[in-house]
């Protein structure tokens, strides 16, 4: 067992890495620190001939709030290699199985870094929701060319102009997850399947994956760097500046004005 940082902790058995989001206290909020432990597990996970499959996990309460409010005032806007992109560079081109255990709020990054998983089970508690519209900002890790392809364009829409959160029972009708659960039965079901991909051959596994996303993986790249350098930019703007700052004050944001 090993923390690659407070807030992550990563675990490795039978060869199933488990990367655990462990800052329950701010709802498993991402700060660059964290993207950066979970970039370097995922580098380690895939240059580690002994792990044969990854599964990310939060709580029964909690998977994640998505990217600290905090974070997003203080850091500089991202670049190629700031640790949010590379932990959206490591999971859209990871060889091996991804495996998700959602359970509680999944928001933003939460939501769209599972559109890079390749089994996801639910919690029937859990709450799917992309606000980036109502943080005044755009989407993220190529969900405006993934989520479209999986729901269409006008539910797409609904998810990421909208911003609204959607349930697990909506999610599995979607086909963005695969089961739903009772929360304290979903890191064991997700544990239970990433066991059952660790024992079948690597080789065949990786081959499969890889055969499964090569058609668009050049597109999914070249969506999420232009999605990053909207993103970086609309940071600085007032619309993001106001919903950072009426987040932070515990009230609503006025964009009447934007
Ligand atoms: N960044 C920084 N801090 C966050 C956070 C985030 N994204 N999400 C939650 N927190 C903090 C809260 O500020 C609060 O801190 P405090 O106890 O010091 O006041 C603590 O976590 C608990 O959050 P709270 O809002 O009281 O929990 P909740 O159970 O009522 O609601 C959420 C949980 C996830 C629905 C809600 O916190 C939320 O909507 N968070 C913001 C999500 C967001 O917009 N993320 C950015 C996506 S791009």
């Amino acid at each position: 067992m090993t923390e690659a940082n407070q807030d992550i902790l990563v675990h490795t058995a039978a060869g199933v890495s488990s990367i655990t989001f462990q800052r329950v206290a701010k709802k498993n909020a991402l700060t660059s620190a964290m993207y950066a432990a979970l970039a370097d597990a995922l580098a380690a996970a895939q240059a580690d001939a002994g792990v044969r499959v990854v599964v990310f996990q939060g709580d029964a309460g909690i998977f994640s709030a998505g990217n600290d409010i905090a974070d997003f005032l203080q850091q500089p806007p991202p670049t190629q290699d700031s640790p949010v992109l590379r932990f959206l560079h490591g999971i859209a081109t990871f060889a091996k199985p991804v495996v998700a255990s959602v359970c509680g709020p999944a928001v933003g990054i939460g939501t769209t870094m599972l559109l890079h998983c390749d089994l996801v089970y639910a919690g029937d508690n859990a709450l799917f929701s992309m606000p980036f519209v109502n943080l005044g900002l755009c989407p993220e890790a190529a969900s405006s060319l993934l989520l479209p392809q999986l729901l269409g364009h006008q539910r797409a829409a609904e998810a990421l102009l909208l911003g609204e959160p959607f349930t697990a029972d909506t999610a599995l009708a979607l086909g963005l997850v695969n089961r739903v659960v009772p929360p304290a039965e979903c890191n064991g079901l997700a544990q239970a399947q990433a066991g059952k991909l660790a024992r079948k051959p690597l080789s065949a596994l990786i081959e499969t994956k890889r055969l499964m996303k090569c058609g668009q993986s050049a597109q999914v790249l070249a969506t999420m760097a232009q999605e990053a350098a909207s993103f970086g930019r609309m940071l600085r703007e007032p619309a993001a500046r106001e919903a950072f700052a009426a987040f932070m004050q515990k009230r609503q944001p006025d964009f009447s004005a934007l």
